[in-house]
């Protein structure tokens, strides 16, 4: 009896071996465990026969064959998933490294505009958002640049049928707002903007800006200075300066470009802000009265500021990266550094 069950016990652990899929795994557990045929199960059976003496020794070591084959089959169905090892398969190598699951992280664009916005709305903005298609009429004329006016050639852009261009700043959602709702009001708006331009390491035919409005009885420019401060100092850093310059928008009067003291050097001068310790930011200015009137608001009653900043020249600034393409190159060495 007990070279019957050593015998039957290297069968199996052969055929368990040589299982190359589920069906022969089955197959198996029918050879050895079948309810008939069983090659187990006859052993179990034959043990009837025995003298008691004989079958209290054969039935223990039965017994324990049936739980090696049991135990055999368990083991073998369980590897057999897909990917892993088991019948058919390459052995499982446990010490070869795992499959990393990395969480996904947010763009550094996205990161920056979800500041932007948590500033602003901490500030007492509304948000607001207009279409990336726009007509003439939006993104030109009823911000004061008609046809034919010089400011039009540096924004130039892509035309679509039926009279439509692509938006090559978000001032037009500046009209948009004011159509929608009466002063007072307080808004930004942040979205994509489209120019003819180059794709170098400064300039992109596609980028995002941040625009902000504020319209009332009694705003001065000290208000413009004030908020784009503010904004300066959570953006960067609680010590930087801003400087403002006389500029010309069309939508604004007086208009200015705006700086920070280079968060850099802190203004002392260094390559990056080309020795001058400012760092050029955006237009801003008062809004220009025609822009009222277009509207229907009465510029003798209301004043107002508007600005404009890139999202992409932040991001820059804050992470110190020197190529604009980085952000649109889909590389994941880039994509999955997170800085903070
Ligand atoms: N729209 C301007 C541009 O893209 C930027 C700008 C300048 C926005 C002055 C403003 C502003 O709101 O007042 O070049």
């Amino acid at each position: 009896m007990q070279d019957r069950v050593r015998g039957i016990c290297e069968r199996f652990d052969r055929d368990l071996r040589d299982a190359r899929d589920a069906a022969s795994l089955a197959a198996v557990r029918v050879r050895y465990l079948g309810r008939k045929e069983g090659l187990v199960t006859a052993l179990l059976r034959d043990l009837r026969e025995l003298s008691p003496a004989e079958r209290a020794a054969a039935g223990k070591s039965v017994n324990e064959l049936k739980t090696h084959v049991e135990t055999g089959l368990e083991g073998a169905a369980a590897l057999a998933l897909p990917g892993t090892s088991g019948p058919g398969l390459p052995p499982l190598d446990l010490s070869l490294p795992g499959r990393v699951q990395r969480p996904g992280v947010p763009h550094p664009l996205n990161r920056v505009r979800a500041l932007v916005e948590e500033i602003f709305l901490e500030m007492g903005f509304a948000l607001e958002s207009g279409p990336e298609i726009e007509t003439d009429y939006y993104n030109f004329e009823a911000l004061n640049i008609p046809p034919n006016h010089p400011a039009r050639d540096s924004q130039d852009t892509f035309y679509v049928e039926g009279g439509l261009l692509l938006r090559t700043h978000t001032s037009p959602v500046q009209v948009r707002a004011m159509e929608r709702r009466q002063p007072p009001l307080k808004v930004v708006a942040i979205g994509k903007v489209f120019r003819r331009d180059p794709f170098d390491a400064t300039h992109s035919p596609m980028f995002h800006q941040i625009e902000g409005l504020v319209v009332g009885e009694g705003i001065t420019f000290a208000h413009l200075k004030g908020t784009l401060e503010q904004f300066c100092r959570r953006v960067f850093d609680g010590g930087v300066r801003l400087r403002l310059r006389p500029s010309y928008f069309p939508f604004v009067e007086p208009g200015a470009e705006y700086d920070v003291s280079c968060i850099f050097c802190q203004g002392r001068g260094c390559g990056r802000c080309k020795g001058s310790g400012w760092i050029e930011m955006g237009g801003t200015g008062m809004v220009h009265p025609a822009v009222f009137e277009h509207v229907g608001y009465d510029p003798e009653r209301y004043t107002g500021f508007a600005f404009g900043l890139g999202i992409e020249r932040i991001a820059m600034l804050r992470y110190g990266i020197d190529d604009i393409r980085l952000f649109f190159d889909n590389d994941l060495r880039f994509l999955t550094q997170c800085p903070e």
